[in-house]
């Protein structure tokens, strides 16, 4: 048998690169392969793309308050979770509300986020943070789907709006975007912060005594009753309408939320926070919120820390949900950038009649 010539050689092991190249591409496109693992620094890039870069503030939520209170637990939770704050307890509560999106100075009057973000700390010294939203789901199950959104959605330098045809490319590839959006576009929206629920929308687990764990999701209801903010006159309200009207009632009287915790049931998915429980599953109070103090950011605890949400005590781990590692890595990537700048100060101030000029 003759051997193939120095440049026959190379053909082939072209051919066989270029073969090998298309395989794992068309695996990939199959789900064959793990997908591209995106890193923190990589998502934090696309916030900053889409939102613009404000120093001195987060790359998301980057609008938001700081408040002190309280959470007393009431021992209905204990027989779930071995985390001493389902004990008849009270520990001190650090945290902040916040309006989704990268902009600092961006008007209350849109269809954002609304936000609940606490650090809980028990008597052992152990904390429990979380980062909450006002929806019970979220608009993305994977952290390249949110890229690709970031993307997608990105606002043109010209018209100040997205690409029709990129945004209908996206949705077509992410209907579970598409019904988030359209549900959050009908939904009623509360008035106030005070009377909103918020969501830990990622499923976690909770581990009792005896080793026994359970898959849940949590909720804080308020007090508070809601009241529907009509969505045709947002536009018009004040640009700080939501935090100052928060800022008022804490002035007043301490509001109240109860922490609610729903148990899934086998076949509930805990990977995927577009998807929904079904409605009949057990929820159990367990105990009670008290914010009563609101402090401008430069002067509360809040803005030097992360509220991540895998800093849990013993007793609360996480579920299989793949935002929740994503969440880790992009929160203290955040923090690494914001920390090393010297920023405008915040849009808000602790007494709605000091507030500062916004820029
Ligand atoms: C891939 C998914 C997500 C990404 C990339 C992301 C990104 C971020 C970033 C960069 C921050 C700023 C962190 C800081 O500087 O301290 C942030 C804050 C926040 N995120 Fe997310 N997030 C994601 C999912 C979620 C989900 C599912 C929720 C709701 C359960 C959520 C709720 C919040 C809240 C409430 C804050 C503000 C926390 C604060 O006040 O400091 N995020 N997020």
């Amino acid at each position: 048998m003759t051997r193939p010539t120095l440049p026959v050689a190379f053909s082939l092991l072209a051919i066989a690169g270029i073969l090998v190249v298309l395989s794992a591409a068309f695996a990939m496109a199959a789900g064959w392969l793990p997908p591209y693992r995106l890193g923190p620094g990589a998502i934090i890039d696309a916030l900053e793309a889409h939102d613009g870069r404000h120093p001195g503030f987060r790359r998301a939520h980057a609008k938001g308050l700081c408040i002190e209170g309280s959470f007393a637990g009431n021992g209905n939770g204990a027989f779930l979770s071995k985390a001493g704050i389902f004990a008849k307890s009270d520990s001190p509560v650090i945290g902040r509300f916040s309006t989704g999106g990268g902009q600092p100075y961006a008007p209350d009057g849109r269809l954002a986020f609304r936000s609940l973000a606490l650090s809980l700390t028990q008597a052992n010294g152990e904390q429990w943070r979380m980062a909450l939203d006002d929806t019970p789901t979220f608009l993305v199950a994977t952290p390249q789907a949110f890229v690709d959104f970031l993307r997608a959605t990105m606002p043109d330098q010209g018209t100040g709006k997205p690409d029709p045809a990129e945004v209908d490319a996206y949705m077509t590839r992410h209907p579970e975007t598409r019904a988030f959006l359209r549900w959050q576009q009908d939904a009623p929206l509360s008035t106030s912060f005070a009377n909103e629920t918020f969501y830990s929308i990622n499923a976690f687990r909770f581990i009792d005594d005896t080793g026994k764990t359970w898959m849940v999701r949590w909720s804080f209801e308020p007090e508070t009753p809601f009241e529907a903010i009509d969505k045709a006159t947002l536009g018009a309200k004040p640009a700080n309408f939501l935090f100052d009207d928060v800022i008022a009632r804490l002035g007043h009287n301490p509001l109240r939320w109860h922490l609610i915790v729903t148990v899934a049931e086998p076949g509930d998915p805990t990977d995927d926070a577009t998807k929904v429980w079904p409605a009949n599953r057990s929820r159990i109070d367990v105990g009670t919120l008290v914010i009563d103090r609101a402090l401008a950011e430069e002067n509360g605890d809040c803005r030097n820390i992360t509220f991540d949400p895998l800093i849990l005590p013993s007793g609360i781990a996480p579920s299989d949900d793949p935002l929740l590692p994503a969440r880790t890595g992009v929160y203290a990537s955040s923090l690494a950038r914001r920390d090393g700048e010297h920023g405008k100060p915040s849009a808000l101030a602790d007494d709605p009649q000091a507030r500062r000029t916004q820029p």
